[in-house]
């Protein structure tokens, strides 16, 4: 049988995870495929680390540049994560020739652009099914399954710390702080956790999302990015009241369809945002990630599972495998092109234009009258009010109150929420969280 040889960087929490699953199914992979994956030299930082699953020490070296160069080796995989060595590797192994494998989406979201055009011009792929969602295999389902479609809509809960956070919060009427502080201490949120709840991850694998999707690159500087740290348990309260929950939510959706000259005009951001609770999505919860997504011919689709983990996102890593081995066993290394640009003229809209639903929640004093210049405000900007509620219960001087608002651009709604946040009688900074219903 034919042999394909792969040497890897890394060998941490994803690297000891592929280990581990090809010593474990490797046959069952060669069965499969027709070809033999064999994993050659694996390199590390320190060769006494300890691993969550041990790895010979005949496979382990410290020097990468030595596997990469290895005249044995066929494809690269890197797993080392951030953008500074991570980004050696693969354009080393880039210019070689040698297709490369990677799961890291800070690296994709960052150098995306350099990279692809690298795999373009040296003629080597680069797969990257493990850098978004962990095991669910979403990359390929919009590169491959979907093919014949246009993508209308995505929807994705990608980061699991945060959906984790959330869902606890949602569920134990807990404090955002209580809750982070626990999640740390049981390894489901980093320390410092930062580039989790503040949206930045979210954004890196929604930007990969949007690009693939729409087939034009989504530079991260037009993606809109909140994260969840001002989410409170009151907002989770008062959405579940009003029959919604709050996810995180990568949004990719097209504003404008593809005209003869000009491409489409999409959306792409990340924030909180409140979901019917009889969406699918609102039931996704803990560390599980979920993409919907619409298609114009096959319409609605939802991918669920792990999205990290060393098992999880060694499954998706050796789906790449798999493709990189058949692809070079069979010369088709152009099969499943790294990312294909399509609609050149696509644009991203800045967020101001966005049209979106409200809930708005201000602390005012409760005295007559506040409601009305509020009202004032809003109708003075264009943007009507669905409903409001006044729970029962003081927050010391002032009381809650709940505004659900219909369609309006952000910008509007910004501007109204400046001049509201002025009024005397409101006492805290209003807090807005856009609504989607997903459909
Ligand atoms: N963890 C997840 O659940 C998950 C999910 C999806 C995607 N990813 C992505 O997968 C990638 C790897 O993540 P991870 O969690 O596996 O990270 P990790 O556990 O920190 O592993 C990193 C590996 O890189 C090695 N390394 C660091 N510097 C090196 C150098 N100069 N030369 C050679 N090896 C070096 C480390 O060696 P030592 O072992 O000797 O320290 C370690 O084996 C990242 O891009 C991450 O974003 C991770």
């Amino acid at each position: 049988m034919q042999q394909i040889t792969f040497g890897m960087i890394g060998g941490g929490t994803v690297g000891s995870g592929v280990f581990h699953a090809l010593d474990r199914n490797g046959d069952l992979l060669a069965a499969r495929l027709g070809v033999r994956v064999r994993l050659a030299r694996i390199a590390v930082k320190a060769l006494d680390e300890p691993r969550p699953y041990p790895i010979p020490a005949a496979l382990l070296t410290t020097d990468w540049t030595a596997v990469v160069h290895d005249p044995q080796v066929q494809v690269v995989i890197e797993l080392v994560g951030g953008t500074s060595i991570a980004r050696k590797v693969v354009l080393a192994a880039l210019e070689l020739g040698k297709p490369v494998i990677t799961a890291n989406k800070a690296l994709l979201s960052a150098h995306g652009g350099e990279l692809f055009a690298a795999t373009r011009k040296h003629g080597a792929n680069l797969y990257y099914e493990a850098s978004v969602a962990g095991g669910i295999p979403i990359i390929k389902a919009l590169r491959e399954g979907f093919v014949g479609n246009r993508i209308t809509a995505l929807y994705g809960i990608v980061n699991g710390t945060c959906n984790y956070i959330l869902t606890r919060m949602q569920q134990e009427g807990a404090d955002f702080a209580e809750v982070l502080a626990d999640a740390q201490k049981q390894g489901y949120a980093e320390t410092p956790p930062d580039l989790d709840i503040d949206g930045c991850d979210a954004a890196h694998k929604t930007g990969l999302l949007a690009s693939l999707a729409h087939g034009f690159w989504v530079e991260p500087k037009r993606i809109y990015v909140e994260g969840i740290r001002h989410v409170s348990k009151l907002d989770l309260q008062f959405a579940r009241q009003l029959g919604y929950t709050i996810k995180l939510l990568g949004i990719v959706k097209t504003l404008a369809a593809p005209k003869a000259k000009a491409g489409a005009r999409i959306q792409v951001s990340v924030y909180p945002t409140l979901i019917p609770k009889a969406h699918v999505l609102a039931s996704v919860n803990g560390i599980f990630n979920a993409v919907f997504v619409r298609g114009d011919v096959v319409g609605d689709t939802l991918f669920y599972g792990r999205g990290a983990g060393k098992d999880a996102t060694a499954s998706a890593v050796l789906s790449d495998i798999a493709d990189a081995a058949l692809d070079l066993a069979h010369g088709t290394h152009g099969r499943v092109p790294a990312f294909v640009p399509h609609e050149r003229r696509g644009t991203v809209a800045p967020m101001d234009e966005v049209v979106s639903r409200y809930y708005v929640r201000l602390s005012v004093v409760d005295r007559p009258g506040v409601f009305a210049k509020v009202a004032s405000i809003l109708s003075g900007a264009g943007i009507g009010i669905s409903s409001i509620i006044q729970p029962e219960g003081h927050e010391g001087e002032t009381v809650p109150v709940i505004l659900m608002l219909h369609d309006a651009p952000n910008a509007a709604l910004q501007k109204a929420l400046a001049k509201i946040a002025k009024l005397p009688a409101v006492k805290a900074p209003p807090v807005m969280i856009r609504v989607e219903s997903c459909v």
